[in-house]
């Protein structure tokens, strides 16, 4: 017996123009699965989340999340039907707490009220290492810290897929490692994860699976450090890529 598939995307195109970000696109995350997207600026990569999380209509082909077919959904309901993905410019309300940031969330994202949205938000912050910042006002955060409450506003809405779009860029490599931990942790809690990160040490050390996307179109779909290797993929990094970032 074969299991549905958490999300499906099957057969999507679009194109802005003469610039195609998805072309005859066919991918799947299992339940739970965490997958990394890597591919080179403009591949179409943040793109595939808006069409994923409704923000941007397919020009063709067809969005599943647990065999339903949400094409047509709207954003807000694809959320409620447990959606979360960050911004790869973090957009908290900045004169709110970081709390508050988290409660909005799970008021607008999950119907949560009361003393369960509350002791909720309270979980995603001590899930995201934010609890000591609770009372701080976003617009007065670090980028680690932007980053992270990002992700926290994705897990307020009570996510079953959480999409992160490049949340280890600009960050040092102490700070990479602790966002690797976090991520590392929700998914061992049984979160399905796609990750889009140019930082790909950070991916090899969390995800199972790696898919390489340049001009809309899957370019290698792999165990990550086989993807790394892929002949196509290095010359597609070729010189943005380095040793290290692949071991
Ligand atoms: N709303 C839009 N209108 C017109 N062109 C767009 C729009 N959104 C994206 N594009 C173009 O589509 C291409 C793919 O953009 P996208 O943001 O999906 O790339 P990406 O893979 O996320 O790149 P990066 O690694 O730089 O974040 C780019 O050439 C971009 O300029
Ligand atoms: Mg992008």
């Amino acid at each position: 017996m074969t299991t549905t598939p958490l999300l499906r995307l099957d057969g999507l195109t679009k194109s802005f123009g003469k610039v195609t970000v998805a072309r005859d696109l066919t991918l799947s995350v299992g339940p739970g699965e965490a997958l990394g997207i890597v591919g080179p600026n403009g591949a179409g990569k943040s793109s595939l989340f808006a069409m994923i999380s409704g923000d941007l209509r397919p020009d063709g082909g067809t969005v599943w999340l647990d065999g339903r077919e949400i094409t047509r959904v709207p954003p807000h309901v694809r959320t409620r039907a447990g959606i979360g993905r960050t911004h790869q410019v973090p957009r908290p309300f900045e004169h709110l707490t970081v709390f508050e940031n988290v409660l909005v969330c799970g008021h607008q994202g999950a119907a949560l009220k009361g003393r369960r949205a509350w002791g909720h938000a309270m979980e995603v912050l001590d899930r995201t290492g934010l609890a000591s910042l609770a009372n701080i006002p976003a617009g007065r955060l670090t980028l680690l810290q932007r980053k992270r409450l990002e992700v926290a506003r994705a897990m307020g809405t009570r996510p079953r897929l959480l999409l992160l779009d490049e949340v280890a860029g600009g960050l040092t490599e102490p700070e990479v490692l602790e966002l690797v931990g976090v991520v590392r942790r929700l998914h061992a809690d049984g979160l399905g994860i796609v990750w889009i990160e140019h930082v790909v040490h950070a991916l090899v050390k969390t995800v199972g699976r790696m898919v390489c996307l340049a001009g809309g179109a899957v370019v290698a779909d792999d165990a990550p450090l086989r993807v790394l290797a892929d002949a196509k993929v290095r010359e597609l990094y070729l010189g943005v890529m380095t040793e290290e970032d692949a071991s």
